[in-house]
């Protein structure tokens, strides 16, 4: 049986991986900072499927965190097959409204997390001559929008620049870019999805089966939805001033901080 480490395994996105990873067989390592949350997942997960699911608490803000789960995935006896870096959150404000704490956070989970986690797994699966890794980024990645689009810009080449290094080793690496995706994101952040049309929705789980089938098909960079895949082709033949300001409104609506 394989394993499969998720971080930011409890909502949304990370869970709906950790919903389809258990369903096709995988054991789990479930990571996020909500001990009780990870506990309830661990034992619906398990009963449900019959796999084993274990926790690893861990704030991929500090240190400590990221270095625990570093060293889960550096553990040759129990080796992660699977790595999805998933955890990340979105800031309540603009550039300049946003404190400076809140953006080296966002760059210590969305890229430093990602980098250290990334090549804990990498070393380790290349030894072994076989493993995956998923770093969810973003649509944002293409278009200007504030620290968020450039920490996943960050994600998506980091990932394609590793996955060109690593080719032939049978390790994989895929950049996943999701659209807007119903999860608690948002609301967590504090921005209002009123202007948002209803058409740019995705599903958690219908993306998550969409990257799987990429992750399958050896591809280094995932847009899983026709919509999104469009709208990224027409992205590029719009001139970069107009793109700015669609980019800076669509979903960047905040409540009050
Ligand atoms: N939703 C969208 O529209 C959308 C679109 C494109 C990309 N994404 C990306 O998709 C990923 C998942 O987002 P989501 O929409 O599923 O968000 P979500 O529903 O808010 O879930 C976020 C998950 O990350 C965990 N997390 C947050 N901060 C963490 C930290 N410091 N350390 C460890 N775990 C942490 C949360 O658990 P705890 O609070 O218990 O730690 C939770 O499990 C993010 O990287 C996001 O940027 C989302």
């Amino acid at each position: 049986m394989t394993t499969a480490l998720i971080t930011g395994a409890t909502a949304g996105i990370g869970a709906a991986f950790a919903r389809r990873l258990a369903r096709d067989g995988h054991n789990l390592v479930l990571v996020a900072r909500d001990t009780e949350r990870l506990r309830r997942q661990a034992t619906e997960l398990h009963d449900r499927h019959g796999i084993e699911a274990s926790v690893l608490s861990a704030d991929l803000a500090t240190e400590a965190g990221i270095a625990s789960v570093e060293a889960r995935l550096g553990d040759a006896e129990h080796p992660v097959d699977l790595l999805i870096n998933n955890a990340g959150f979105g800031n309540k404000g603009r550039y300049l409204d946003v404190s400076m704490a809140d953006e080296l956070t966002m760059l210590k989970v969305h890229c430093e997390a990602v980098l250290r986690l990334t090549s804990a797994a990498a070393a380790s699966m290349r030894e072994r001559r076989r493993g995956g890794v998923v770093n969810v980024a973003s649509v944002a990645a293409f278009v200007p929008r504030g620290t968020y689009g450039a920490s996943k810009a960050w994600v998506v080449q980091f990932t394609q620049g590793a996955a060109k290094d690593l080719a032939g080793s049978g390790v994989r690496l895929m950049a996943l870019c999701p659209g807007f995706v119903r999860t608690e994101f948002h609301e967590r952040a504090g921005m209002d999805t009123g202007n948002i049309p209803s058409w740019m929705w995705l599903d958690a789980d219908k993306l998550v089966d969409a990257a799987m089938k990429d992750l399958a098909r050896g591809k280094p960079l995932s847009i899983p939805d026709p919509r999104y895949k469009a709208l990224m082709g027409a992205s590029k033949l719009v001139p970069r001033g107009m793109l700015s300001r669609v980019s800076s409104t669509t979903g960047r609506r905040y409540g009050p901080q």
